[in-house]
């Protein structure tokens, strides 16, 4: 099931007095000395007289209220239509955060899936119960998100009787909430969001032979055909009359034809606006070519498209739901591969901008890929304003881990705003530096730049970000993104399964929405 499949619906908690699920959640929160614990205002008020027992029984059994706890119990006898309660803790009223109730979304999607609980009813808390800063539908908003995202799971290539059975899991939510109306709009939106990670995750979980990059390219033209995404399928015969041999050097051992797929939107009703612009890494497999990975490096390597995942899904968010924006995605898709035409460390190539590369280091590919596309959608869209996503370095995953995306940028405060979405949005980024330093090591002896820094050198993601600076037209603000590892989680997280983490979906809905569409 890698659709969504969670319905919401959310009710005003001042007119809810029954239950409406066989199960109701039933948030609490810390109340402040030692290990009492306050239930939520609405959920005392739907409870009634029965909560006195409940009470009782949760503190008999040493529920604390911490954060994230979950506890099933039998519903009190008086309490009509309703069979079992989930205790959730939530820690201090005044310490809740957005991504605390994202994960608390996800604890109950968790909780019902163990309990086989397909229907249950949430009694948000609310400004009377001591929380700050956030507002009753961005309450409502989060649980979505957190339940949203824990309940993703990619079955495709298991047997029909071994996937999880559909009528197994939950896949009905009533919420209960004070400003009913701004929390159903506010659910909307923020499931339209889930979904978009959800189709990122879809694209990065799939196998490689599954989506070979002239696959993938008719995937994403299938995917636009009745949208108003204008999109364009450019193939090798095309590439190679316009010059774009450095994508294609990364492509020519594979049996996939490479591509570069163009997507405009323009929602914004004028044709010479001037587009953001989002560059993806489409990369379907990364063997590391002639400079070729171990066993345990070449592993995730399906995942090296997981920058192209996100640019696609986002075009597909802004259209949805009529973005008044105009952004062009580009996405270069190749297989770095190895076979008897594959590119030898120390080719000498023609970029699409005319520069010469040396390629010292054939697993040093998605930054020519990139370099190409940026040159390509810079020329043809002029765009303000780009940004590029990447699984482009390993030396990222030893710097952030998989908690934030190192972002690299010519303008603070393009960069700073990207932070600022990623706050909102729950999917950090952390700037790190450009400087001469690291640009003077992109110099080549025999070319114009070559793709490898100095490795004694350390900052192998910086001196990536440097290269691409390069191919950066004068005037275009621009940040690159290194995701190599927010793509792929290893264990579970609390608000998501191990597997792809859909990572950049989110953060590039929340940056449009905070900066271009105002
Ligand atoms: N796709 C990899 C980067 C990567 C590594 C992504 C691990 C996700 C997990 C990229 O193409 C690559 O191989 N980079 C090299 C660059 C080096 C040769 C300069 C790397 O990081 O080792
Ligand atoms: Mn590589
Ligand atoms: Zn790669």
């Amino acid at each position: 099931m890698d659709k969504p499949a969670v319905k919401f619906s959310v009710t005003d908690s001042s007119s809810t007095k029954t239950c409406s699920a066989s199960v109701v959640v039933v948030p609490f929160f810390k109340a402040g000395k030692g290990d009492s614990v306050k239930m939520t205002t609405n959920s005392a008020d739907l409870l009634g007289a029965d909560k006195n027992g409940l009470l009782k029984t949760a503190k008999a059994m040493n529920f604390t209220a911490k954060k994230h706890e979950a506890v099933v119990l039998p519903a009190p006898s008086g309490v009509k239509k309703c069979d079992f309660v989930i205790l959730l803790g939530l820690g201090e009223a005044k310490e809740l955060g957005s991504l605390c109730l994202e994960k608390a979304g996800a604890v109950l999607t968790d909780t019902a899936n163990k309990h086989k609980f397909t229907h249950i009813q949430i009694v948000l808390p609310t400004a009377k119960d001591g929380i700050k800063d956030i507002t009753d539908a961005d309450i409502a908003g989060r649980f979505a998100t957190g339940l949203m995202l824990k309940n993703y799971r990619f079955e495709t290539y298991k047997a029909k009787d071994s996937r999880t059975n559909a009528k197994d899991v939950l896949s009905h939510v009533d919420m209960a909430c004070v400003d009913a109306k701004a929390a159903d709009a506010e659910v909307k939106k923020q499931i339209a969001i889930a979904e978009g990670t959800y189709l990122v995750r879809t694209f990065v979980n799939e196998p490689p032979n599954e989506l070979l990059p002239h696959l993938f390219a008719k995937k994403i033209e299938k995917l636009f055909a009745k949208t108003p995404v204008k999109t364009t399928l450019i193939g090798e015969k095309k590439l190679k009359a316009m010059g774009a041999d450095l994508l294609l050097s990364v492509g020519q051992a594979s049996t996939s034809e490479s591509h570069l797929v163009v997507m405009e939107y323009n929602g914004t009703g004028n044709k010479k606006s001037q587009p953001l612009a989002l560059v993806g890494k489409g990369v379907c497999f990364d063997t590391g070519g002639n400079n070729i990975k171990s066993f345990t490096g070449m592993l995730d390597m399906k995942a090296d498209m997981g920058g192209a995942a996100v640019v696609v899904s986002t075009m597909k968010s802004l259209a949805a739901r009529k973005a008044k924006v105009h952004v062009v995605g580009i996405v270069g898709l190749v297989e770095n591969m190895v076979a008897g035409n594959a590119t030898r460390p120390s080719d000498i190539v023609k970029s699409l901008s005319g520069k010469t590369v040396e390629i010292l280091n054939t697993d040093a590919e998605g930054r020519l890929v990139l370099a190409d596309a940026m040159w390509y959608v810079q020329d043809k869209y002029k765009p303000s304003h780009m940004i590029d996503l990447a699984t482009l370095t390993g030396a990222i995953i030893t710097a952030l881990g998989g908690e934030y995306a190192g972002g690299f940028t010519n303008d603070d405060a393009m960069v700073k705003a990207l932070e600022a979405a990623g706050k909102t949005s729950n999917e950090p980024v952390w700037n790190l530096p450009i400087c001469k330093a690291y640009e003077t090591q992109m110099d080549s002896d025999i070319a114009d730049v070559k793709n490898l820094g100095n490795s004694s050198l350390g900052a192998g993601s910086a001196t990536a970000a440097c290269f691409l600076k390069r191919f950066v037209q004068d005037g275009v603000k621009w940040t690159h993104l290194d995701i190599a590892g927010t793509t792929l989680i290893k264990g579970s997280w609390a608000h998501m399964d191990k597997g792809a983490t859909g990572y950049g979906a989110r953060l590039l809905n929340d940056y449009i929405a905070q900066n271009f569409e105002k």
